[in-house]
């Protein structure tokens, strides 16, 4: 699989160590969880953060917003290094007007969806999207436990991407370990997104390494 490890669990005292150090691993990506307090109860880092890093690590900036008003901050998490941006579909009116901005600025565009929201209300966007991102935990904290309801969601948008001719990727988030990413994987997964299971793992090598190898 794709892994990409969320800083929300990094020691941010050494965030580029912690980043350099799952890069060098064989880590593709890192998650980048932005929270407002708003859409969820909690707040993380904004654009400064991610400016941080510009320039020093060579992986792929996957920005997670979780956020009332994505289109407001887009921009800005752009320029300071993301390559993908997602947006959550429970926030937005027009969800085809947001894809389109997001796509303007340069870079990928990812939607996402809480565990309580039907995976179907995606069917008309697939086409325009190269990212989707089933949460697998209630969005706002790390460490939580995997819900199994994200599964059937990953395998029917690995059913319509084969069925439609579609090459979007599939991504999966909250409570991601060995474990619940082998059930991700076996049902069409194509990213592991994981916070605590690899900053905080004993042995984060062994961690990182058995992801990729799923
Ligand atoms: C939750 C975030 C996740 C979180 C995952 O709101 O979107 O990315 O960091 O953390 P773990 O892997 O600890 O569940
Ligand atoms: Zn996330």
């Amino acid at each position: 699989m794709i892994v990409s490890p969320s800083i929300l669990s990094a020691d941010f005292s050494h965030l580029l160590d912690d980043v350099l150090d799952v890069q060098e691993m064989g880590a593709q990506y890192i998650h980048i969880d932005v929270m407002d307090g708003h859409f969820v109860p909690n707040i993380s880092l904004g654009p400064v953060v991610l400016e941080s890093l510009k320039g020093k690590c060579s992986v792929i900036k996957d920005v997670h917003l979780m956020i009332d008003e994505p289109l407001k901050y887009a921009e800005s998490f752009k320029k300071a290094g993301a390559d993908i941006i997602t947006f959550h579909y429970e926030v937005v009116s027009d969800v085809k007007f947001a894809i389109k901005k997001i796509k303007e600025l340069g870079v990928k565009v990812g939607i996402s969806i809480k565990p309580k929201t039907d995976v179907k209300v995606l069917l008309p966007y697939l086409n325009d999207l190269d990212l989707i991102l089933i949460m697998s935990v209630e969005p706002g904290f790390g460490g939580q436990k995997f819900m199994e309801n994200s599964l059937p969601k990953i395998k029917f948008l690995a059913e319509e991407r084969c069925k439609l001719g579609l090459n979007y990727l599939i991504e999966v988030d909250g409570g991601i370990n060995l474990e619940t990413a082998k059930l991700c994987k076996d049902n069409g997964c194509d990213i592991a997104v994981a916070g605590t299971s690899i900053f905080k793992a004993s042995d984060r090598n062994k961690v990182v390494k058995g992801l990729l190898e799923l």
